[in-house]
């Protein structure tokens, strides 16, 4: 067992685990070694490495529990971790979901913030024609790219929006276990999308994306993903990491240049996956 960490040295791991490394001549593979093995030690001392896999609860505004599981790190892997900005895009999506028009910050302040629990519970809730069919999205098909444990995906599907969630083949059989454990196979399924190669069947109206830039190849990536699956609408949350703005920048170029439209931006204080303070950007972009 290692030793614990100072709060200094955790901080520097998790700057370390997102950083381009451009100071260091050596080659990327190198590089990213590196970077794994700081998130690795930090990924030890939260716990979330433990031996085998873990089912984690994630208590989400109106939905209630959703469980998620996670394996743990193998020999040659960070596993599959639910990332902080997920946490952020799924409660926007129960939100939006259950109360359209209320305004984020009331409510959290509200009587159904603090008691969605019990409200979720309630035979109003079961009943309840917005909980079914949601609202924005009720007639969407929605596909989840990057998806992980797939939190965001699955809540959707709670409020009977048909979704996909995807990701690399290593992490779509966790997807469809994570499916089961939320009871939401009516509505949900998981299948490869690979954004190196992006094939699949199907057309979809709406992308959720959480968390998916952390190397140079990604913004290009994605935006092929987005050019060949010719998604009208996306909701997407990013993590403003210092390390990471000529990513995002790009990401934002190209969305400019496949002519959507950024129709909404927040940016909010949460945590990342290691307790640390980290601000996010909720964005929803459309085009016609
Ligand atoms: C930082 S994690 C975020 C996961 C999840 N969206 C969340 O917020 O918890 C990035 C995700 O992107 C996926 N990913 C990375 N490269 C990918 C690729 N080429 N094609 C599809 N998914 C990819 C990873 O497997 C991982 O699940």
């Amino acid at each position: 067992m290692a030793d614990p960490l100072d709060k200094g040295t955790r901080q520097w791991l998790s700057r370390l685990s997102v950083s381009e490394l451009d100071w260091l001549q050596e080659p990327e593979e190198l590089k990213e070694e590196l970077r794994e093995q700081a998130a690795r030690r930090l990924a030890q001392e939260c716990g979330v490495a433990a031996s085998g896999s873990r089912v984690r609860t994630v208590t989400v505004p109106f939905v209630g529990e959703v469980k998620l599981n996670e394996p743990g790190m193998t020999g040659d892997n960070l596993g599959v971790l639910t990332w902080g900005a997920s946490l952020v895009l799924a409660r926007i999506i129960a939100q939006q979901n259950s109360q359209d028009s209320q305004d984020s910050k009331d409510f959290k302040d509200s009587k159904d913030f603090k008691d969605s629990k019990d409200f979720k519970d309630s035979k109003d809730f079961k009943d309840s024609k917005d909980f079914k069919t949601g609202s924005r999205f009720a007639h969407c098909r929605a596909i989840e790219l990057g998806a992980g444990t797939g939190l965001c995906g699955i809540v959707m599907a709670k409020y009977g929006v048909s979704v996909v969630l995807t990701d690399l083949p290593e992490v779509v059989d966790n997807l469809k276990i994570n499916i089961d454990l939320n009871h939401v196979s009516e509505t949900a399924s998981a299948a490869v999308l690979d954004w190196s190669n992006p094939e699949i069947e199907g057309k979809f109206d709406l992308a959720i994306i959480s968390d998916p830039l952390y190397s140079k190849e990604h913004p290009a990536m994605l935006l092929n993903t987005l050019r060949v699956l010719e998604v009208p609408h996306i909701l997407l949350e990013l993590p403003l990491r210092p390390l990471f703005v000529s990513e995002r920048n790009e990401l934002y170029a190209g969305f400019d240049s496949l002519k959507y439209t950024r129709t909404k931006y927040v940016e909010e204080e949460g945590k990342d996956l290691f307790g640390n303070d980290q601000t996010f950007a909720y964005m929803e972009y459309s085009k016609n």
